[in-house]
């Protein structure tokens, strides 16, 4: 029986830090849950690590299918989230829904969405419809070319502003989870506060509501940058399992990320 949403929702709100790593198949996706991972993400970063691109714009919808198959066939116990890949959901609601329940006809029992404000009407679209969504928003690798870069979002007092406006309308619209990328820890922080339901940092410092990595970073088999809030949890480990025990301890006692994985 899979953990459901309004079970992790209940167990961030009582305190539990929620541990979410990526995964693009079954035997990860096997000993990742073994490891106590409450969520895997199929997340179109599969594109860098699985596929070697240099970002994950190249994604498909039926790469990402075939890789959700794999998790949901390999996992018993976790959440399967699947990333909706650049451009199968930014042009028209009806088009994301489709496209959604694709991934959910795959296995997936959430979708992840990139985009502040813009995605609010796909978000409530989607959730109206019988889709949960997982917001994502800071850095958002699919903006990579409007960026001009992975770069650390929210830093001025303005654009910390609109994340927090974001995140909440975001809620509003029925996102179930928010995901923040790469931005001050102290912005994540008020976001966390300002929110019910929970946060999942990756590069937002510790005051939020659980973690994600991608697994190949945490397992230092990416042999691509290598981004301030990656540890390699596989050193000192005897076994990959033992390696994502290490990850899901660390998130679960607080202890990871620290300042130095921090912005
Ligand atoms: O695709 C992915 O792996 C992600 C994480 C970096 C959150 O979206």
């Amino acid at each position: 029986m899979r953990v459901t949403i309004p079970q992790l929702q209940e167990r961030a709100r009582a305190g539990e830090k929620l541990v979410m790593l990526t995964c693009y198949d079954a035997s990860f996706a096997k000993i990742s849950e073994a490891a106590g991972v409450d969520i895997l993400l199929v997340g179109d970063s599969l594109g860098m690590v699985i596929q070697g691109h240099d970002s994950t714009l190249s994604v498909t919808m039926l790469e990402t299918e075939y890789h959700v198959r794999s998790v949901a066939h390999g996992s018993e116990k976790a959440l399967v989230l699947a990333d909706m890949p650049f451009g199968s959901f930014q042009d028209s609601m009806e088009h994301a829904f489709r496209n959604a329940a694709r991934l959910i006809r795959a296995g997936a029992q959430m979708v992840k969405i990139e985009g502040g404000a813009p995605m609010v009407a796909t978000t409530t679209f989607l959730v109206e419809r019988g889709i949960p969504v997982c917001a994502h928003i800071g850095l958002t690798p699919q903006s990579v070319n409007t960026l001009g870069g992975y770069r650390v979002q929210g830093k001025s007092d303005d654009a910390a502003a609109r994340l927090i406006a974001d995140a909440l309308a975001l809620e509003r619209a029925g996102a179930a989870i928010v995901l923040m990328e790469a931005m001050p820890a102290a912005v994540a922080k008020r976001v966390t506060e300002a929110l019910r339901v929970p946060t999942i940092g990756i590069g937002a410092g510790i005051d939020v509501s659980g973690q994600v990595l991608v697994n190949y970073d945490m397992l230092d088999i990416y042999p691509g940058r290598k981004a301030r809030f990656v540890k390699n949890f596989l050193a000192g480990q005897p076994s990959v399992q033992a390696a994502i025990e290490a990850y899901v301890k660390a998130v679960k006692d607080k202890t990871f990320p620290g300042p130095e994985h921090s912005f």
